[in-house]
């Protein structure tokens, strides 16, 4: 998960600078609630926010690190009457102007980057019985409860919504809330219909195992929504869904050396469909569990059906397949699934690099519709109705 994810980009504050004390190249502010904010001389002066240097809330930088002194140095430092801090730059005599916000939500210590760390929240077969659900017309009527709906998509990695009319066309309306869908191969949505000529998997009615999509494309897509306009009536076909960061976290828990490997250790992915139909040879490779830069589980991506042969080298062959099988076993693990049944006019949609889905075998037939949207997209439109609603308010 990323860290910093909302970034306080108003002039709002309830912190105030109460002191500053001036050292070699740097100053260090204390707040009302005695926090420490260092700052060092250079990292002020680059990210100086006049109209001359550059627009920070838009992400704009005009001015170059290379024409800033490296050992610059402020002239004279102040508090003014709103509580900004002044600094008056030794040499050009250039002024900057930080507000106190801005200031604190980039403070840099060690204690406020992990406070910033986004915490996912991560879940087990317990949550069955309280899946939150939305509705689709509130969701559309109400930028809140869009913005609620998107932030558990965050937190829990998928939502659920009801209602949504049971049309091939509205998979692409409710994709629109989430991002541009993702054209591949399958055209912009894929119907998933069981059928005696299916070319995958998924197009027949046996059982899925739990698994991550379309692992052998880079980028791996991001979120990925099915919409149920008819399900079998014949029984069977209950859809499942696995976090797999609490199966990362599990790993980590138990076993270290699994855990390292599991992290560091690409795996090969492919699909190749190449005859008078398809011409689809695609491969890629990505390790089982991605962490960030704060060694937070970032992303997982588990599915043994599009795995390529290994060819991770004769030492690693043993161990990466006892790390694999351990995996395998906490997300194929009842306790690890919520089970339950897409009807028609519901959807699903989720983090397709968290969450892995799966489905019972079942007779009869339904029709799915399914797409993609990217996740960077995604994330993007849920910062900016969060900026709309929340940052502004
Ligand atoms: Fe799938």
């Amino acid at each position: 998960m990323q860290d910093s994810f909302f970034t306080n980009p108003t002039n709002r504050s309830d912190s105030w600078i109460q002191k500053i004390d001036r050292q070699q190249g740097k100053i260090v502010l204390t707040w009302n609630d005695s926090h420490h904010s260092l700052f060092h001389h250079i990292w002020l002066r680059d990210n100086c926010t006049c109209t001359q240097c550059g627009d920070r809330s838009g992400g704009h930088r005009y001015q170059e690190l290379r024409s800033i002194d490296p050992d610059i140095a402020a002239d004279e430092i102040s508090v003014d009457s709103a509580g900004s801090l002044q600094i008056k730059w030794a040499g050009d005599g250039h002024i900057t102007s930080y507000a106190p916000a801005w200031l604190r939500a980039h403070c840099y210590a060690a204690e406020s980057i992990g406070k910033r760390r986004q915490q996912p929240m991560t879940w087990d077969s317990n949550l069955s019985d309280e899946i939150p659900e939305w509705e689709y017309d509130r969701i559309e009527a109400d930028p809140a409860i869009c913005l609620q709906m998107m932030q558990q998509i965050k937190d829990y990695g998928f939502a659920i919504i009801n209602g949504v009319p049971i049309e091939e066309c509205q998979i692409e309306r409710l994709a629109d809330i989430f991002g541009y869908i993702r054209q591949t191969h399958y055209g912009r949505v894929f119907d998933l219909i069981s059928t005696p000529q299916q070319r995958i998997l998924a197009q027949t009615s046996h059982a899925i195992r739990p698994h991550n999509d379309e692992l052998f494309r880079d980028p791996i897509p991001g979120l990925f929504m099915m919409h149920c306009l008819r399900a079998s009536e014949c029984g069977g076909g209950a859809s499942i869904l696995v976090d797999g960061f609490r199966a990362a976290e599990n790993i980590r828990a138990q076993d270290s050396e699994l855990f390292e490997l599991l992290c560091q250790v690409p795996i090969p992915h492919q699909r190749f469909l190449v005859d008078e139909v398809d011409d689809v040879a695609l491969s890629a490779r990505w390790s089982t569990i991605e962490l960030d830069r704060l060694g937070d589980i970032a992303a997982v991506h588990i599915n043994e059906r599009t795995m390529a042969p290994l060819d991770v080298g004769e030492s690693l062959t043993e161990p990466v397949y006892r790390a694999l099988r351990e995996i395998l076993a906490l997300v194929y693990a009842p306790e690890a699934c919520v089970e339950y049944r897409l009807e028609p006019g519901q959807a699903v949609i989720m983090d397709n690099h968290r969450v892995l889905h799966a489905r019972t075998a079942f007779n009869g037939s339904r029709h799915i519709r399914q797409c993609h949207v990217d996740r960077d997209e995604f994330f993007s439109r849920l910062r900016a109705l969060h900026r709309r609603l929340v940052s502004a308010s």
